[in-house]
């Protein structure tokens, strides 16, 4: 039912290779499913829950999946922060309410059940978190072992907490994410770990299934969809299921694919603002949204794909503008994200401040992971309580009542 592809010369592979980048060029491979052989209506997938495996017909998956009931996440209205911006429909879907508090947890569903289906007896990623806690989960459910490599002192310590709680061997390693990425790869290589990073053509399958939900919960098609930029994975993820969803019918238009990424760490953006035909890795990226914190984005050609065939956009944004934003949805939306997933709202209002969109799109920002994810960020930028005596009169006096 599908075959694996080259991103960049279109070499061909068998589904079952074990391969994570092409043999003949080095880039990376795609999922292709034969479309045709694929008789699904939208109908017959509305009658079952909204999760990931809703879509299983665009899934690689013909096992029973390793599953925690990922996918499903909330969609919701932003009307107060839509207001301040002058939009009136703008909306957030909060991947923080995945079983592990981030969207990779739909790559990972999909990614370790490939692994058992592959044959394969342990898994591996580098990670600048999320990634971690997530493997680290699915792996315990799938009771096989995970090894993952985070950059030291960079990660934050829900992340860390939860990779150590699920039972992952846990590498702490001197040197930043892109350097975590290459010994990785070059472990499972040499080792016969399974890669489940999102140079993993199966991984970021199940990613894509935010955007088919994000229209399943709309009930149309946003004109722009916004995510926060990393390595990359996940806007080239969303964008590959819309192109599915094109070729099968079920959609006319792709929205408008936007990324953003942080000020000290964008290297797409350049791409985009200079017109480069590929990104400039930069060596020493730094941001407080850790999890965004990538010099070199190993999906980046994916990513300028569906930026520039989509007529998206690109946009930076200060740490300081983040942190504004995770404080704004915390407190006027009532929604907690990390600081890297208030990058996609921030970006939004930078956009919108710029008048260089539409106040009538109807716009999709992914929040990709929860505020609890990063308690240290979070604590740093709030008073902390007040410390009373245990009578009323104290209390009062605290309340200035
Ligand atoms: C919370 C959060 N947001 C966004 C991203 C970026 O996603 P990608 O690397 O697929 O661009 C990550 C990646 O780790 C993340 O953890
Ligand atoms: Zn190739």
């Amino acid at each position: 039912m599908y075959h694996l592809e080259c991103v960049n010369c279109g070499a061909v592979y068998p589904a079952d290779e074990i391969l994570y980048n092409c043999k003949i060029c080095g880039h990376l491979l795609a999922v292709k499913y034969k479309m045709e052989d694929i008789s699904i209506s939208r109908g017959e997938w509305n009658c079952r829950p909204l999760s990931v495996w809703r879509y299983r017909e665009l899934l690689p998956v013909n096992i029973p999946p390793v599953t925690l009931m990922e996918g499903g996440t909330p969609l919701y209205r932003l009307t107060r922060l839509g207001k301040e911006m002058g939009l009136s429909h703008l909306y957030a879907k909060h991947e923080g309410m995945n079983p592990s508090g981030s969207f990779k947890d739909r790559g990972m569903t999909v990614g370790v059940s490939m692994a058992l289906q592959l044959g394969k007896k342990s898994v591996a990623c580098a990670s600048t978190g999320n990634t971690s806690a997530s493997l680290a989960v699915y792996a315990a459910k799938a009771g096989i072992p995970a090894v993952v490599l985070l950059p030291a002192g960079k990660v934050a310590v829900g992340k860390v907490a939860q990779a150590l709680m699920h039972g992952a061997n846990v590498i702490s390693i001197r040197g930043n994410f892109d350097r975590a990425l290459e010994m990785v790869h070059d472990l499972c290589l040499t080792h016969g770990l399974y890669l489940l990073n999102s140079i993993n053509p199966f991984r970021l399958e199940g990613q894509k299934t935010i955007g088919f939900e994000a229209v399943d919960q709309l009930g149309e098609i946003p004109d722009r969809f916004v995510l926060p930029v990393g390595n990359a994975g996940n806007i080239s993820a969303v964008y590959k299921g819309f192109l599915e969803w094109q070729e099968l019918g079920f959609m006319d238009q792709i929205p408008m694919m936007t990324g953003i990424q942080a000020e000290g760490s964008s290297p797409v953006v350049r791409a985009i603002r200079e017109n480069l035909p590929e990104v400039i890795p930069e060596t020493n990226p730094e941001t407080i949204a850790t999890a965004i914190r990538i010099g070199a984005p190993v999906n980046a050609e994916k990513a300028l794909t569906a930026i520039r065939k989509t007529g998206g956009l690109a946009i930076s944004v200060s740490d300081e503008e983040i942190l504004s934003m995770q404080r704004d949805l915390a407190r006027k939306e009532g929604i907690g994200v990390e600081p890297a997933s208030a990058a996609s709202v921030a970006g939004i209002r930078k956009l919108v401040e710029q008048g260089a969109i539409d106040r009538d799109e109807r716009i999709v920002c992914v929040v990709t992971g929860h505020l609890l994810k990063d308690p240290d960020t979070v604590i740093k930028q709030c008073e902390p309580p007040k410390e009373i005596n245990a009578d009323l009169p104290s209390l009062l006096s605290a309340l200035h009542l």
